[in-house]
């Protein structure tokens, strides 16, 4: 009776195995389809430095004020409502799609909305942009932020990753992204955008134990944040460190590296991450020792240039400045031709903007730079 009940039970685990190993074959199978069909995209064949038939191109804050429809849809609804209800989110991030030839989209969303389950409140006032009211600086404060888990507590961006997915499939692939723990924490010290960082800066020098403990968690949250999005679809990353470019190269190093390294070091790697800041030309090789498989390059460092300095086995994004987009389509052109020869037709060049697109940016002029960008990379 014994035996009978130990081999019965050898055969159910034998059986359990074979059907794990069958799970474990089919899902090898079907990532390997996946990855076989996202070779396709030129964007996501730069991301890893190979061959494109041109010059991919996407654009940061590429659905949002400049487009008559988002206008029209932030008359009825507020831009944390839109972010928050999955199938507005997903409608405004096809937008440019429907638009223009971009080689990738990005979901709509915000650096800021994992705050907010965190524990901090904030609101977009007119022309003041984010505002906490209640500003994070004490470290009995930083012990009381909440570590999310995304997938409850972000499910509506989830939910519109899957939808955009949906939508796209076998057209463009999407990015999803987040802010980076510096970034993060400057809105949460400042309470809103900074001039000078002093707060932020004071709590970074004067109570290392508050400023490591605030990194820690953020970066946590950030890690859990970052791979939900790929579990829920999403075929890229962007890390935004938008305002490290404050830094000095030595405090970039000591303060901050450690933390973005880290989250980079624990997101899925068969996902590229795209890691950027903007008036970060100092800062190029430590974003690099960071991580990424692109670095993104504002305007205000030659393309060439930071390419020769990054080195050329990574790959890079940018590098046009914004303003260029006001301007005629002779200045656009030239522009446009002068980052290509630049970029010399190396593999693993991704054309965006060094920042932003700004919300005055004529609409034809944005179709302009996504066709000659395509015309004149062609190989
Ligand atoms: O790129 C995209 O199209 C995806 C959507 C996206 C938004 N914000 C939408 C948005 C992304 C990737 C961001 C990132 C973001 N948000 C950053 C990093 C990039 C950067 O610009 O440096 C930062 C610092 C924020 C924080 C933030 N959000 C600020 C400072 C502001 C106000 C300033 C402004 O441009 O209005 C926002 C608002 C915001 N985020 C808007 C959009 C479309 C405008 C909202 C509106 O309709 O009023």
């Amino acid at each position: 009776m014994t035996l009978c009940i130990d081999l019965e039970f050898v055969i159910d685990l034998k059986f359990a195995c074979l059907q794990q190993a069958g799970i474990l074959i089919f899902e090898l199978g079907v990532n390997a389809v996946m990855n076989e069909m996202d070779d396709r995209y030129p964007f996501l064949r730069a991301c890893h430095r190979q061959p494109t038939k041109y010059t991919p191109i996407w654009l940061m804050r590429q659905a949002g004020r400049y487009m008559k429809e988002y206008r029209a849809l932030r008359k009825k609804y507020s831009f944390l409502e839109m972010c928050k209800n999955p199938e507005l989110a997903a409608e405004v991030t096809l937008l440019p799609i429907e638009k223009f030839k971009v080689d990738a989209a990005i979901i709509f969303s915000d650096i800021l909305i994992p705050l907010e389950p965190m524990g901090v409140e904030f609101e977009f006032t007119k022309g003041e942009g984010p505002v906490f009211r209640h500003p994070i600086r004490e470290i009995e404060e930083i012990e009381k932020l909440k570590v999310i888990e995304p997938e409850e507590e972000i499910s509506f961006l989830m939910r519109a990753i899957q939808i955009v997915r949906r939508e796209l499939e076998g057209k463009i692939p999407l990015i999803g992204f987040s802010g980076a723990p510096f970034t993060l924490a400057s809105y949460l010290i400042e309470g809103g955008h900074s001039k000078n960082y002093i707060l932020t800066k004071g709590l970074m020098y004067q109570n290392r134990y508050a400023w490591d403990a605030l990194m820690e968690k953020i970066s946590e949250v950030l890690v859990r944040y970052l791979n939900a999005q790929i579990r829920a679809g999403v075929q890229a990353l962007q890390l935004f460190d938008s305002w490290a470019g404050c830094l000095s190269p030595n405090d970039y190093e000591e303060y901050v590296l450690p933390y973005s390294k880290k989250i980079i070091g624990r997101v899925d790697s068969s996902v590229p991450l795209i890691h950027f800041a903007t008036t970060s030309s100092t800062l190029l090789e430590k974003m690099k020792q960071a991580g990424g498989n692109v670095i993104g390059v504002d305007w205000r460092v030659n393309l060439g240039e930071a390419w020769a300095r990054l080195g050329y086995d990574v790959a890079v994004q940018g590098n046009l400045d914004p303003v260029i987009l006001l301007g005629s389509t002779d200045l656009i052109e030239k522009e446009v031709k002068r980052i290509l020869n630049e970029a010399e037709s190396r593999p693993g060049h991704i054309f965006n903007l060094g920042h932003g697109i700004l919300p005055n940016t004529p609409i034809d002029n944005v179709a302009f730079l996504v066709e000659t960008v395509h015309r004149y990379s062609s190989k």
